[in-house]
């Protein structure tokens, strides 16, 4: 008999006979699944979106995450589409959108459907962990009494927690194995039993929270502290352009300081389906209370500013070669959010785009994870058709061309909305070329 292989070690051997359900096969739930298939557990998926469903049946890579593609081949997603089958599950997962309407008011229209799918099939005994971003309150207030409805008993006959996902799309270091984990319960054997399913899976620390709420406000501050810091660096690089001082050196300065100073860059403005998101969650909830977020308005409306403030400095640039935005043939590097993915969720650039649109400019759009959102082949389109360039994704590719490319095709003007290339380099060319506070 040949001799069995040793696993890798990211495939460890049957955990246990439980059989996990996860709702919403996104960013989130998609790695998570593959995850706990990976440690040995029969793995359950759910989605609304059938065309999802049927990439993952085919087993296909749907958030092209490269650690993912070792465990694809050994892992395996049943797809449930019949609800009831859900019966036969011992833990659900829910990771579905929390997203704002355009008003930023929290929808939770999502978690709250998922929550009736699972407490209407689900068998007695079940823990049901939500891992979408949520606001102080929401297992108590809206998913505790779903489940209530259904005749279940919490502590009893259903277990609810909150392990709030902290999964960074794209990063090559931290990922759904590593990243550790808070997780908060309604009670002692929620929290043993959902501590004990974290530590199965992952390779990072666990730590019970004292309570479910703390699990909750525990993933909105990480995102406001995101949202507040990035904001007072686009606000400094306002500040900083009109004294005609590089914001990014003068961070990279700051940031020789060994203790009590982390470095937050400015740009275009905050994307992402959690840092532009997550901090309306919790000024909206405060409100109930008659208590008023001011620093975190502050900072969104800040952020919310800088697509507008990208534009303007546009403007100004072209104003030195006496053209307006009107009628002026722009390059446009860049639609996703951030480097090297093809999400669209809350990307600055849109809204970039649609101002330049409002002002006549004649748009050439390049984005190689966005086809569908680009009306340009390839980068030398892009080049060939335009008479100025900005830069509003900081995708690998863009970040190879060189500023004598740009001088061939005969244009003049670079606006780097991310801060990522080398402004001395662009200088030295005789291009006019600016950053974001720089
Ligand atoms: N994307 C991130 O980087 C990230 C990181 C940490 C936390 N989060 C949070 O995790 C949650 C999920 O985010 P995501 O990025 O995975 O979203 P996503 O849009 O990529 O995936 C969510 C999935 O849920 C599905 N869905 C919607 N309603 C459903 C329902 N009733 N039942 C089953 N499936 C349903 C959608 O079709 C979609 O496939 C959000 O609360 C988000 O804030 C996201």
């Amino acid at each position: 008999m040949q001799k069995q292989k040793a696993c890798p070690p990211q495939v460890a051997k049957q955990v246990g006979r439980e059989k996990v359900c996860v709702l919403g096969l996104g960013y989130v739930g998609f790695p998570l699944a593959i995850q706990c298939a990976a440690k040995g557990y029969a793995v359950f998926g759910y989605d609304k979106d059938e065309k999802k469903l049927a990439c993952i049946e085919k087993g296909e890579n749907i958030v092209d995450e490269k650690y993912l593609e070792a465990l694809l081949p050994k892992t395996k997603i049943n797809i449930i589409r019949d609800e009831k089958e859900m019966g036969q599950c011992d833990i659900f997962i829910i990771a579905v959108p929390t997203p704002v309407d355009e008003k930023y008011y929290p929808d939770l229209g999502f978690v709250e459907a998922a929550s009736r799918t699972v407490a209407e099939n689900m068998k007695s005994g079940a823990l049901v962990v939500v891992e979408s971003t949520i606001n102080p309150g929401v297992c108590e207030e809206v998913v505790r009494p779903i489940f209530e409805k259904a005749g279940w008993k919490v502590g009893e006959t259903v277990f609810i927690s909150h392990c709030p996902e902290r999964i960074n799309p794209g990063d090559p270091k931290w990922n759904v194995t590593n990243i550790p984990r808070v997780v908060g319960s309604f009670d002692e054997e929620g929290l043993e039993k959902s501590v004990k399913f974290y530590e199965s899976i992952l390779d990072g620390q666990v730590m019970p929270m004292k309570t479910i709420r703390e699990a909750e406000a525990a993933k909105i501050i990480e995102n406001s502290f995101r949202d507040v810091n990035i904001a007072f660096v686009n606000e400094l690089a306002k500040s900083f352009d009109l004294m005609g001082i590089d914001i990014v050196n003068v961070i990279k300065g700051a940031s020789t300081k060994p203790f009590a100073f982390m470095p937050h860059w400015p740009s275009r403005g905050v994307g992402g389906h959690c840092i532009p998101v997550d901090p309306y969650y919790l000024i909206e909830k405060a409100k109930e209370n008659d208590f008023d977020h001011k620093f975190l308005r502050s900072a969104r409306a800040i952020n919310n500013s800088m697509p507008a403030y990208t534009v303007e400095v546009l403007q100004e640039m072209l104003n030195q070669i006496e053209k307006s935005i009107k009628g002026t043939h722009i390059g446009v590097l860049g639609v996703s959010y951030k480097a090297n993915v093809g999400d669209l969720r809350e990307s600055p650039a849109l809204k970039v785009i649609e101002i330049l649109e409002k002002h006549g400019a004649k748009l050439h759009i390049f984005d190689p994870y966005l086809p569908e959102h680009s009306n340009m082949k390839n980068i030398e389109e892009m080049l060939e058709k335009s008479e100025s360039v900005v830069l509003l994704t900081d995708h690998s590719d863009f970040l190879k061309i060189k500023p004598e490319q740009y001088k061939e095709k005969n244009i003049q003007v670079i606006l780097d909305g991310m801060n990522c290339l080398d402004k001395e380099a662009f200088l030295k060319a005789g291009l006019i070329f600016k950053g974001i506070g720089r």
